[in-house]
């Protein structure tokens, strides 16, 4: 009884509120817009004006490549990327390629509400990756830097990382070891490090990664054998090792992983035999072990579920013959076993029709298929 009528005014009231929250959520944090201010007065691009609209006090909604939390005002993501096909980019041409140099400033470290940092792509960004990213950033999810001349070590704490899902550091100068925190990060996806100058093994515990689809560590410098953990990483589907130092035997529980498709162990000084348990897995489309000191004979178990795209086991030591059931596989695409110590004849089989004599070159005593008729 006592419940009054609704004003005629309520709703208007709520329509003010609304209003008010909106412009509130729009409003960027003070400290964090002088974070940004210090990130941009350590960087320099001359030539697209990247940071032209990164001028008054809306940070959340007019600055390039800034975004905020909308209920906060706290800035969550800063992605530069000299890459993009934004209009800001256009006078860089298609594909865009701008250039930013300068360095990454720790003032960085005061968006603490960060969930995804990404400087890609700009050649000339050097200097390290300021440590404070791994400790003062608890809600990073992305952390992306590639193609950029960073040098320096990994934070050593990145570890503390516990949300992250992405570590991209590829095409940079970066040195020094993987720290052995990694394989803390629960969350992580995504790990490239492709193209550094990264020394030491491969931290043994690797595997702990349960979340890990794409581990990318080719052309560097790791040393060691390949952890015998990454067997048990149930998501890997890309894992690429190539051009580093790696030695010891590929371990056999490589090849038990469900999901695995692409496996790049090339140019290291791997040695041992191949697994058979990586030749019958049927969901690795490519296969690169060429140029290693891998031995013994081929295993002789593929079968028609085989399907390759690629299988370069070129510049090896391997002996025996070119396996009979290699001539029952659904599909080789790229075949190469040239420069190794086979004999025998090739199996005939529609694999085999398309390929030519380089695929088999440089062997001990092959003979038919297109290499001519045994004698
Ligand atoms: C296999 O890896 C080696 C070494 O990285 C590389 O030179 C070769 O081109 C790769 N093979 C294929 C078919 O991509
Ligand atoms: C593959 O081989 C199995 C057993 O050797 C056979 O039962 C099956 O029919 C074959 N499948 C195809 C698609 O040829």
């Amino acid at each position: 009884m006592a419940s009054p009528a609704p004003s005629p005014a309520a709703p208007l009231l709520a329509f003010a509120t609304i209003t008010v929250l909106v412009s509130a959520a729009a409003a960027c944090s003070a400290a964090d817009r002088d974070a940004l201010l210090a990130i941009r007065a350590a960087l320099s691009e001359a030539h697209l004006g990247v940071f032209s609209s990164w001028t008054g006090t809306e940070c959340c909604t007019n600055w390039y490549g800034v975004s905020c939390d909308p209920t906060t005002g706290r800035v969550a993501d800063l992605t530069l990327r000299g890459e993009a096909e934004d209009p800001v980019m256009a006078p860089a041409g298609r594909p865009a390629s701008g250039v930013m140099s300068g360095y990454i400033s720790d003032a960085v470290c005061r968006l603490d509400r960060l969930s995804s940092l990404i400087l890609a792509d700009w050649k000339q960004i050097s200097g390290p990756i300021p440590s404070c990213v791994a400790t003062s950033l608890p809600y990073l999810r992305i952390l992306e830097l590639p193609g950029n001349r960073l040098t320096g070590e990994i934070p050593q704490s990145i570890g503390s990382l516990s949300r992250l899902t992405v570590l991209n550091l590829a095409d940079n100068l970066i040195s020094g070891a993987i720290p052995c925190s990694i394989t803390s990060l629960a969350s992580l996806k995504h790990l490239d490090l492709t193209n550094n100058q990264l020394t030491g093994r491969i931290p043994a515990d690797l595997g702990n990664l349960a979340m890990l689809s794409r581990a990318l560590l080719g052309w560097n410098r790791l040393s060691g054998p390949i952890p015998t953990s990454l067997g048990s990483l149930t998501r890997l589907a890309d894992l690429d090792l190539s051009e580093n130092k790696l030695t010891d035997a590929i371990p056999d529980s490589l090849g038990s992983g469900h999901v695995l498709t692409s496996l790049y162990l090339g140019s290291n000084r791997i040695s041992g035999r191949i697994p058979a348990s990586l030749l019958q897995n049927k969901g690795l489309g490519i296969l690169n072990l060429s140029r290693n000191a891998v031995e013994g004979s081929i295993p002789d178990v593929f079968t028609n579920q085989s399907y390759f795209m690629v299988l370069d086991l070129s510049r090896n030591r391997l002996t025996g013959t070119v396996p009979r059931s290699l001539a029952s596989a659904a599909y080789v695409g790229h075949l190469d076993l040239s420069h190794n110590r086979l004999c025998g004849s090739i199996p005939a089989g529609p694999p085999f029709d398309h390929l030519d004599a380089e695929s088999f070159a440089s062997n001990s005593c092959l003979c038919g298929g297109p290499l001519g008729k045994c004698k």
